[in-house]
């Protein structure tokens, strides 16, 4: 099966209120445990790549990857830019066979989010690819931009946004960030407000990013075993579940992933300090990523046997 856009899954996922999972790759090891995941699950699947990852893994090795995934699945997937910070990054995305870009002028003031987004949507539409944009601000680490505080998204600016700029989905922030680290308090989202961007934007498929749960008994293990995370939280999977209900056709997992990974490696150090195949440790944090992304299409993201 070729790369797909996301248009047909979103469209599905639209109507059967689930969510499209959104996994960020960098390496060999993490796309095979997602693909597996998705393959097992019959659901369809978007593989992002960050500014970060390319500069990692390089844009080529990673198309390579993501290329043999559709030898060995016959499955939707969609190859995505995460967080393009500049029009450069998305042509050149573009240009290399991903089949959707984010352009990312979040942090920038409106009227230049929506210039440089119409700029690469023109471009991206020319070629048939997707364009999500974003609007509102997430607390959090990106690569480009640090965020203190949430900035939420305003319902009337979503609309006009969306109208003057033609993207095709929009991030946007209702209470979740980037990271490990989410909520100082108790975890809540803006729902009322998910809901009003919904009716006013019927049909339109909304993305929510920073959507890592967080397990604690990943934080507990990577800490049993010689690590130091902090009390970390993150978005509580019902949460997430509910926003599918309302409009919020793919979500974006990161964070999940380098946890499920670094408490895995640390324990498989442990039990086995002689050990220094690296196809030992790294296929334990293969099948980590694996089970964690079978649980997440199952029981949160409701997209098992949607393609
Ligand atoms: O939202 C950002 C993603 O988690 C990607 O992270 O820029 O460190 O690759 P990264
Ligand atoms: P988390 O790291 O919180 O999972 O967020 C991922 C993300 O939004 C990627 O764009
Ligand atoms: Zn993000």
């Amino acid at each position: 099966m070729p790369l797909t856009g996301p248009r047909e899954m979103f469209e599905k996922a639209y109507k059967g209120g689930f969510a499209v999972g959104a996994f960020n790759v960098n390496n060999m090891e993490i796309i095979q445990g997602i693909v597996m995941a998705a393959q097992e699950e019959r659901a369809p699947l978007i593989l992002q790549i960050s500014a970060g990852a390319r500069k990692y893994a390089s844009q080529p090795y990673l198309m390579k990857l993501v290329e043999a995934a559709l030898v060995e699945a016959d499955l939707p997937i969609c190859v995505h830019l995460d967080h393009g910070a500049d029009f450069d990054i998305c042509k050149a995305c573009i240009d290399g066979g991903f089949t959707s870009v984010m352009i990312d002028g979040s942090h920038l003031p409106y009227e230049e989010n929506v210039a440089l987004t119409k700029r690469v949507v023109a471009y991206a539409h020319d070629k048939g690819v997707w364009v999500e944009a974003e609007l509102g601000r997430l607390a959090g680490i990106e690569e480009h931009v640090v965020s203190e505080e949430n900035v939420y998204t305003d319902p009337d600016q979503a609309v006009d946004f969306v109208g003057k700029t033609g993207c095709d989905s929009l991030a946007i922030a209702i209470g979740t960030s980037h990271g490990a680290y989410k909520f100082k308090g108790t975890p809540r989202l803006d729902f009322e407000r998910l809901e009003t961007i919904t009716k006013m934007l019927p049909g339109y498929p909304l993305v929510l990013h920073g959507s890592s749960s967080v397990p604690q008994e990943f934080v507990a293990m990577a800490n049993a075993y010689g690590g130091q995370i902090p009390g970390a939280q993150g978005v509580p999977e019902d949460l997430l579940r509910r926003a599918a209900t309302f409009g919020v056709c793919k979500i974006n997992i990161d964070t999940d992933i380098r946890l499920a990974m670094t408490a895995t490696m640390r324990k498989f150090f442990h039990d086995n300090p002689a050990a220094f195949d690296p196809r030992g440790y790294l296929g334990e944090a293969r099948k980590a990523v694996k089970d964690m992304v079978q649980h997440k299409i199952r029981n949160v993201l409701g997209c098992s046997n949607q393609i």
